[in-house]
């Protein structure tokens, strides 16, 4: 798909509405076109009639180059430079709850570090008994455990705050991916520095150019925060914290500090940029929220969607992803009249606390107009809220968490656009 390029809202919204229904066009007509008669049956095709490669040609494999499409993607004009900039998650293309490693979206500050493993070093100090400084090698020994997590960026839907603007999922609600993560118990490591009675906050410091830093309460370190190394059984990418990043289970993604380097025990919050400055939340009478850590359950249709239009009229599985940084999701609901009707709709799949759940709801379509919608509901009792009733109590003026109600208007001729039901 390619990228909008005008600042105005209309032309933008115009210009990735066009630019995905032309390449929708083109990849059907290319289909057609590239579709050989000398493949299909009852002949038999090129791919039998030739040995394939061997084993060991694909020394790290790759998918499909039928699949090329599937890719990050990034839109130019929402940053100023590349290296301080996000990518995002191809959620239309993607299916259960994992996201494949090379998929996860990225958000760097000052780019991405460029680490030897032999040089990684992890200081820890401030108000312990005993400051020390692990290896990778020290961490790697010590006992490990395995969890699955989402994390979403606080910003991810930020754009749509005053109305429905960018036509995709992988736009509106790419800045999430949900991973396997094996690392140290965070807890761990501070038990063994030992911590003076007055260790109330923790700063968490990435080895970036960005040097990016957050604080984190004391209660949230010792609870479940992992010092990871690992994703999906791999050793993490570069991209996402290669050696060493801090999984905040539930918490907004920017405290999630990748190229981790530094822990310092305080007795209060540093006040750092990014949560002073950037991630508050603006509201309408000029005050701004602070420290708000935690996701609010959200969902997302990602097929359909303006990415993932429905070719076909009759049985459809329409399906999404859920998630909450409270807790397990209960629910899932789905409408196709903008939120009037609600119908249960079917998670398949593990539910962990604080991941990503898939979900299916099966329907028929006659190819009528339909405005299709989700909502989550967690473990807590809270139902995702619709943008205006969000709206109400936050105003218009933030960026960062919007988990409000997205819809999605399905077309008679299968296009999917970005809109919003008053
Ligand atoms: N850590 C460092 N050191 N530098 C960064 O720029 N970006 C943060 C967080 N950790 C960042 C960082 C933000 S805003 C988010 S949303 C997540 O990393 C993104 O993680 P990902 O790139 O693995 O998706
Ligand atoms: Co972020």
């Amino acid at each position: 798909m390619t990228e909008p390029t005008d600042k105005t809202k209309a032309s933008r919204r115009r210009f990735l509405a066009g630019a995905a229904g032309l390449a929708a066009a083109g990849a059907s007509l290319r289909a057609a076109l590239a579709e050989n008669a000398k493949n299909l049956p009852p002949n038999v095709p090129d791919w039998t009639r030739t040995l394939g490669d061997g084993v060991g040609v694909r020394a790290y494999g790759n998918p499909s180059k039928y699949e090329k499409d599937v890719v990050r993607r990034t839109v130019s004009w929402l940053t100023a430079t590349p290296e301080s900039s996000v990518s995002f998650t191809p959620l239309h293309a993607l299916d259960g709850i994992i996201t494949p490693n090379g998929l996860c979206f990225e958000r760097h500050h000052s780019g991405i570090a460029e680490i030897d493993p032999n040089d990684y070093r992890l200081m820890l100090h401030g108000l312990v008994d005993k400051p020390l400084i692990f290896t990778l090698d020290d961490l790697k020994r010590l006992p490990r455990v395995n969890r699955i997590h989402f994390l979403e960026c606080a910003a991810n839907s930020g754009m749509e705050w005053r109305g429905a603007q960018l036509n995709g999922c992988q736009y509106t609600h790419g800045m999430v991916h949900c991973v396997q993560y094996t690392g140290v118990p965070l807890k761990l490591l501070l038990e063994q520095a030992g911590l003076k009675p007055n260790a109330k906050w923790i700063l968490a410091e990435g080895g970036d150019a960005a040097a990016m830093n957050r604080s984190i309460p004391m209660a949230k370190a010792l609870d479940d925060c992992l010092v990871a190394y690992r994703m999906n059984g791999e050793m993490l990418r570069p991209e996402q914290g290669y050696p060493v990043r801090l999984v905040v289970p539930g918490w907004e993604g920017n405290v999630w500090v990748k190229w981790l380097r530094r822990l310092k025990v305080g007795d209060q919050p540093w006040y750092t940029r990014e949560e002073t400055s950037k991630y508050t939340d603006l509201l309408e009478d000029g005050k701004a929220r602070q420290f708000t850590f935690e996701m609010d359950a959200k969902s997302v249709i990602t097929s359909p969607s303006p990415q993932a239009l429905l070719k076909q009229k009759g049985f459809t599985v329409i399906s999404g992803l859920a998630w909450s940084g409270r807790g397990k999701i209960s629910r899932v609901d789905v409408s196709l009249d903008g939120g009037r009707y609600w119908r249960t709709a079917r998670i398949d799949g593990p539910v962990f606390d604080r991941a990503c759940v898939r979900f299916y709801a099966e329907i028929e379509w006659n190819g009528e107009p339909l405005l299709l919608q989700s909502r989550a509901m967690d473990a807590t009792g809270y139902v995702q809220p619709s943008k205006d009733a969000l709206r109400k109590i936050r105003g218009v003026n933030s960026i960062y968490h919007n988990n409000g109600i997205q819809t999605w208007a399905l077309k008679a001729n299968g296009e999917v656009e970005n809109v919003e039901v008053g």
